[in-house]
């Protein structure tokens, strides 16, 4: 957009655009990229598609410079959720809040402000977002750096990320390419999926992150149907490249590359962190070796000329050649050396701490509080870790609250407002009477609660990445209860205490039946993995200041097994194809605890007035290939609306959710799929228009005898809910 205004403003020289001109042109990328490989030899060429070696530059990976065409060494840096292993950031609530909100504003400022972060430190890459785990498994350790099983809503969260973080100026990495569902054997397993599955699961959100122009794609450690991710021509090359039309560069998962030939001419074009982490420089798959394969015909000069085009016209594009920052930090010697970059972020940080919260239970309204005289506060997710928020490498302990999982998708906390903190600030504004016990001790908890008029009880559970072991789940969680005696403190404080409200803090789904016998359970918030901000955000839902909003981005079952899918020891056949989460509880007819787009609101909403109007027209897409694509397939086929009006007494946004189910024609479907959601605030009495604007991809499947996207003929079912399955107004669409 930048650019094409150009013409009409006539005398502004390119050279003001923006220098974070993150919507530029990759036609002009890639002439500046070819001029500029052109006066490269093969070794500086192999110098940019290789990384220096682990903890060799100051970065999580670093890449040769080339003077002659004025490339610095980029500076590539984790996570997800901020900077991380840098000083002066912010701890951004975890993908999988931010898609528990289903704002899509608040989810594309979250991805500004990582933005500036990256381009305020002169880090060129952020190694996020995440939609490889997209969450197929309950269990999976690493689910909640992504943002939702259902491939659209993580598609949608990967669009808006992708844009606020290169419209910042930075380039961001869609990981983990492509079904690394599962932390156990990562680096052996096979993920064995079908095309169809692929395609209208798996792919669906890189492929929405493809269409948002991101500058990188990470390929996982795993196998995909028996052959190495980072070697596999067809995942690689057929797929992204090819029918995704993707113009930025595949790097390598940290060491997940196997070859130096087979890698490169599958379609691999950066090798990260350069070595195997062992410092041998026999180790090196590409460097030398490259060199060598290309001098000597076993990767053509053509391929390597790919590779280095790819990662140049990543850079341009987003405008980095242009007075971008220099790195000044270092990350290996406790992420020195760097300005401050935090700026206000921690304004959309407690938006979407609190926005993020989802309400599951609250009997008789006992929520909001309304300064209760006495609150007993019980559990060590209420507090702080004694020893600081960053005292756990890589936040590998479960002491205190939790605010984010472990691994490398973290940061350090600049801060930790702990919900103890935020309702002890509230307390004493209101005179309550706060009774603590900030441990998991079953009997402290109960004396405490005997002693109040009401009870908080903070539970939590933990997952992350499987280089690291907590408490025996090596990544993967082991079961999907509560940590550390989470469901005998609840108990022990409901049975003394009629107003017992549990506050959770978990990566993904827990087994709730345990607390929900509690009678005197009569409140549960669903507090999600909300980052610096999470007492302030509680605090804002608790008190009412805000009404809560957030709706699960997934599944509740009443037993793991409900699920149909689970971490597997060997190689994963993903016998269950398209039915993960709820697709899965609809086609099975099991009745889950709390269904996915589940969510209370303190106000009350009524649905009127489903509107449908079409111009789609059965068969295949036939547009030219662009990012994310045929170009056709993301062109808008039909609107739909539905009125919402706050019916309750206060102030409250209630997210509109549409699901599809195709007609019959199209082969076995789930009975619904997300295909829309829209969020509106609205005072009481007042009325908003839910605008649900579908594209073609979201009216098709994917067939696989011709390899193209299909609308079918016929009657779709429109549904427009409060949830996936407190559906409100039912409409049809057909397609002829
Ligand atoms: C391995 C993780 O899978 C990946 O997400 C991360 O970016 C790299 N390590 C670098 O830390």
């Amino acid at each position: 957009m930048q650019l094409s205004l150009f013409p009409i403003l006539g005398l502004i020289p390119l050279s003001l655009a923006a220098p974070s001109a993150g919507a530029g042109s990759w036609s002009a990328a890639y002439a500046k990229a070819s001029a500029a490989v052109a006066k490269l030899n093969i070794t500086e060429k192999v110098g940019i598609v290789t990384g220096v070696g682990w903890q060799k530059g100051n970065c999580v990976g670093n890449t040769s410079p080339a003077p002659s065409i004025g490339y610095r060494a980029p500076c590539l840096m984790d996570s997800p959720l901020g900077v991380r292993y840098a000083q002066g950031v912010t701890a951004f609530p975890a993908g999988i809040q931010a898609a528990s909100t289903w704002d899509r504003t608040l989810i594309n400022e979250r991805g500004t402000a990582m933005g500036q972060e990256v381009r305020g430190l002169g880090v060129n890459v952020l190694l996020g977002p995440v939609c490889g785990p997209l969450g197929k498994n309950a269990r999976g350790g690493r689910n909640w750096e992504g943002f939702s099983p259902d491939p659209y809503l993580a598609g949608i969260a990967m669009q808006e990320t992708i844009n606020g973080i290169q419209g910042a100026g930075g380039q961001a990495c869609a990981k983990h390419y492509i079904g690394n569902e599962q932390e156990l054997n990562r680096g052996s397993m096979s993920a064995n999926i079908g095309d169809r599955t692929l395609h209208e699961l798996y792919l669906w959100p890189f492929a929405d992150a493809v269409k948002a122009n991101v500058a990188s794609v990470m390929c996982s450690y795993n196998k995909v149907n028996g052959t190495y991710s980072c070697e596999n021509k067809h995942t690689m090359t057929e797929v992204l490249k090819g029918e995704l039309g993707f113009k930025g560069y595949i790097m390598s998962d940290w060491n997940a590359q196997t070859t130096t030939i087979n890698s490169a001419n599958s379609g691999l074009d950066m090798s990260m962190p350069g070595d195997d982490y062992s410092g041998i420089p026999s180790h090196i798959y590409w460097g030398p070796k490259l060199v060598a394969s290309v001098e000597n015909g076993s990767v053509p000069e053509s391929r390597l000329n790919n590779m280095a085009e790819r990662i140049l016209a990543s850079w341009y594009y987003v405008g980095q050649d242009k007075n971008y920052p220099l790195d000044t930090f270092d990350a290996w010697n406790n992420g020195t050396g760097g300005p401050d970059v935090q700026d206000d972020h921690k304004v959309v940080a407690r938006a979407i701490a609190r926005d993020g919260i989802v309400l599951l239970k609250n009997d008789d309204k006992v929520l909001p509080l309304h300064k209760p005289k006495s609150l007993a506060i019980v559990g060590y997710d209420a507090i702080t870790n004694p020893d600081g928020p960053n005292a756990c490498t890589d936040r590998n302990c479960d002491n205190g609250t939790l605010a984010m999982g472990w691994g490398s998708g973290t940061d350090q906390f600049p801060y930790l407002v702990s919900p103890l903190d935020a309702i002890q600030a509230q307390a004493s504004k209101d005179n309550t009477k706060l009774v603590l016990s900030t441990s998991n001790d079953v009997s402290a908890g109960g004396n405490a609660a005997k002693q109040a008029d009401m009870a908080l009880v903070f539970i939590n559970a933990d997952s992350g990445e499987g280089y690291i072991t907590v408490e025996g789940n090596a990544g993967d969680r082991n079961d999907l209860n509560p940590w550390n005696n989470g469901n005998e403190l609840v108990a022990a404080v409901a049975a003394v205490n009629k107003k017992t409200i549990v506050v959770i803090h978990s990566v993904g789904p827990l087994i709730l039946e345990s607390i929900l016998s509690n009678k005197n359970v009569v409140g549960i918030v669903w507090a999600g993995i909300p980052g610096q901000e999470t007492g302030n955000g509680l605090a804002d839902v608790l008190h009412g200041s805000t009404s809560p909003s957030g709706k699960l981005p997934y599944t509740i079952a009443k037993q793991p097994s409900d699920y149909g899918t689970d971490i597997v020891p060997g190689d994963d056949n993903y016998p269950e194809g398209l039915y993960i989460d709820y697709r899965h509880f609809d086609k099975a007819g099991i009745t889950p605890r709390y269904e996915f787009g589940f969510g209370l609101s303190y106000t009350s909403f009524s649905f009127s007035r489903l509107s449908v109007r079409s111009s789609a027209t059965s068969g295949p897409t036939h547009g030219s290939t662009a990012p994310g694509g045929p170009s056709d397939l993301y062109s808008t086929v039909a609107t739909v609306t539905a009125q919402v009006k706050n019916t309750g007494k206060v102030t409250g946004a209630e997210v509109a959710q549409l699901y599809i189910d195709l007609p019959s024609s199209a082969p076995d479907h789930p009975p619904k799929q997300l295909r829309g959601f829209d969020k509106l605030q609205l005072r009481p009495g007042q009325t908003g228009t839910a605008t649900y604007e579908l594209r073609k991809k979201d009216l098709s499947y994917w067939d696989v005898a011709s390899q193209k996207w299909v609308v079918p003929k016929g009657t779709f079912k429109v549904y427009i809910g409060a949830s996936s399955r407190n559906i409100k107004l039912t409409g049809s669409l057909t397609v002829h």
